[in-house]
């Protein structure tokens, strides 16, 4: 039977990486928007609660289109990394002599289990400060009350700042990676890719972690 041209794509590996660049730049430009909008944090209750009531009230139909937009990426971007897994397990023989790749950095390295850490974070997180099923003393439309009450507890704050640790190696290789599927980047290790990856992965989870640390710390109660 005759593949579709949209098949096809999926199939072969160029796609699938395309596919692993594109949703992934649709993640990281949704974490930066989200990392700025949570620094109104810092302007104090009413300002931060505003933002939330913005989103989760004034402009619900846009939240729910950002909502599907997030859900597709991921699963996509997932699925993709999955099936890219395993194809490069087969083709590698049993007997083979495990070694590094030649050229190998430690974030990518751990983008398989950081990824696993943020599969499990981000359900976490949904059911923490949207739904608040596992908040100890959720208020709807409280966001600021919520996330303050949240980072109390400790556990809870450094699982968050792991998953920021996690997600900065992420960021590190994922943004590099796809400036270069994307052909964004030269096909050389283009420095100022690589600064541009570097900065990203630096100042997004620094100013999440902005968060849990100023509670853990007491600057904020
Ligand atoms: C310290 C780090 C983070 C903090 C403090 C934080 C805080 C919050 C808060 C308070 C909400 C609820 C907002 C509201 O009531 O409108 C929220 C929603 C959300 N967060 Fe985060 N967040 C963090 C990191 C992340 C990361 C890394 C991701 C994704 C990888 C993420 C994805 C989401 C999503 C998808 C929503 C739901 C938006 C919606 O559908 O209404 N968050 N976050």
């Amino acid at each position: 039977m005759e593949r579709s041209g949209l098949r096809r794509f999926w199939d072969s590996s160029v796609g699938k990486k395309i596919v692993m660049g594109a949703t992934g730049l649709i993640l990281v430009a949704f974490v930066i928007g989200h990392m700025a909008g949570n620094l109104q944090f810092f302007s104090g209750p009413a300002r931060f609660n505003a933002y939330s009531h913005l989103l989760q009230v004034d402009v619900i139909e846009l939240t729910w289109l950002l909502r599907v937009t997030l859900l597709a990426s991921v699963v996509l971007h997932v699925i993709a990394a999955y099936q890219l897994t395993m194809q490069n397990r087969a083709a590698r023989p049993a007997d083979y002599v495990r070694r590094e790749p030649q050229v190998s950095t430690y974030a990518a390295r751990t983008m398989r289990w950081g990824g696993v850490y943020l599969l499990l974070f981000i359900p976490y997180h949904l059911l923490h400060f949207t739904t608040g099923t596992l908040h100890p003393a959720f208020v709807r439309g409280e966001a600021y009350g919520n996330v303050v009450i949240g980072f109390q507890t400790m556990w809870v704050a450094l699982f968050y700042l792991g998953a920021m640790a996690f997600l900065a190696l992420h960021l590190y290789h994922g943004a590099w990676a796809a400036f270069r599927t994307l052909g964004i980047a030269r096909p050389s290790n283009d420095p100022l890719h690589r600064r541009l990856a570097l900065a990203i992965a630096v100042i997004v989870p620094a100013g999440f972690s902005l968060l849990p640390l100023s509670v853990m710390l007491g600057f904020i109660r």
